[in-house]
């Protein structure tokens, strides 16, 4: 393994240990262990791993952002257990939904535990950054809610343009990101131009990954993505994909893709269709394409840290998320 995989390794180890100390297998059984096994079953743990490396670049230590890295990932798992019951989702990290395990009650409600649980990790920072984070923590689930909003306003949409799926996607995902790259930052101890072009990183950054995740779900097999192929056609969403192909493919092409969004039932031949209009008329690689330039404009970013040469690891990290399948 080399060094930064070492790292990317040692750094997730942390946060998974802080993780089970943060989340109790108490009583009652039906609030914890839910969120004990949704926090068991896999995730990749950028966020809080995304926190940890922005606080070093920073000068700060693993430890003085370990608290917030936790709780960004508490936040995080909110959003995916109540984001799946939103967008009648079975399957998620290879396993069944909470939702789909147990049911929608128990997971609104371990949703909400989790937003608690992480709430209470962040108040052990201490004190004299504590209402900085704090206000950004908030202003962040907030942003996140209105993206989530705007993204089941859409599903009914078939005029979504370009630029309002920008600025669902910038709520949604990009704020957690953008929350983890400024609140590391913060911890880390650096200045405010530090910290506002590590925002603008996670800004890049959250962009090319939401377009990876919308491209991810028609083109790679459920045992790769660990999440249901073409959810997002049988949802409806307007993902980048689909905004492009009704913007851009060609009339009989656009057509039968409004037929597609108006079937009560999607089929999974209906599903391999879609892929094959989105490949025919080359929105995946213009999906690729748009990952690939929102993922440089993140390294062009940190050009401009005053320290250039310690941004490596960032760079390394924007690499792995180029590369990554799932
Ligand atoms: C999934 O996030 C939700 C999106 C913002 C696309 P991740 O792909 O980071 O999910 P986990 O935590 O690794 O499962
Ligand atoms: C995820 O969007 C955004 C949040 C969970 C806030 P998606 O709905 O596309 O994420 P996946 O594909 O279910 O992971
Ligand atoms: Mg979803
Ligand atoms: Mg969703
Ligand atoms: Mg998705």
């Amino acid at each position: 393994m080399d060094d930064f995989s070492q790292t990317i390794s040692h750094l997730k180890l942390r946060v998974d240990q802080e993780l089970m100390i943060a989340t109790p297998q108490i009583k009652p059984q039906s609030l914890y262990e839910p969120i004990h096994y949704f926090l068991s079953i896999g995730g990749k743990r950028l966020r809080p791993i995304l926190m940890l490396l922005a606080a070093r670049l920073t000068g700060g230590k693993t430890e003085d952002a370990l608290d917030a890295a936790v709780a960004i990932e508490l936040l995080h798992n909110f959003t995916l257990v109540h984001d799946d019951i939103m967008d009648h989702d079975h399957l998620r990290r290879g396993h069944a939904t909470v939702h789909t395990r147990w049911d929608e009650s128990v997971a609104i409600l371990a949703g909400d535990g989790l937003i608690g649980l992480a709430y209470r990790q962040l108040l052990k920072l201490p004190s004299q950054r504590l209402v900085t984070v704090c206000r950004l923590f908030t202003e962040g689930v907030i942003e996140v809610c209105e993206g989530q909003a705007f993204d089941k306003e859409f599903e009914v949409r078939d005029d979504v343009t370009l630029q309002e799926y920008f600025l669902m996607i910038g709520k949604k995902t990009g704020r957690l990101i953008t929350m983890s790259t400024q609140i590391g930052a913060i911890l880390g101890g650096g200045d405010d131009k530090e910290v506002e072009i590590l925002r603008e990183y996670g800004e890049a950054i959250g962009i090319a990954f939401q377009i990876q995740d919308d491209l991810l779900d028609i083109v790679e097999p459920e045992e790769v993505i660990g999440k249901t192929f073409g959810s997002d056609v049988a949802a409806g969403k307007k993902t980048y994909l689909m905004i492009k192909s009704l913007e851009l493919a060609p009339a009989e092409y656009r057509e039968r893709i409004r037929d597609i969004l108006r079937a009560s039932q999607v089929s999974p031949e209906m599903l391999l269709e879609m892929q094959h209009i989105f490949r025919v008329t080359s929105i995946l690689d213009q999906a690729a394409h748009e990952i690939e330039e929102a993922y440089s404009r993140a390294n062009r970013v940190l050009d401009r840290f005053p320290r250039a040469e310690a941004t490596q690891e960032l760079r390394q990290f924007t690499d792995m998320l180029l590369n990554r399948r799932y």
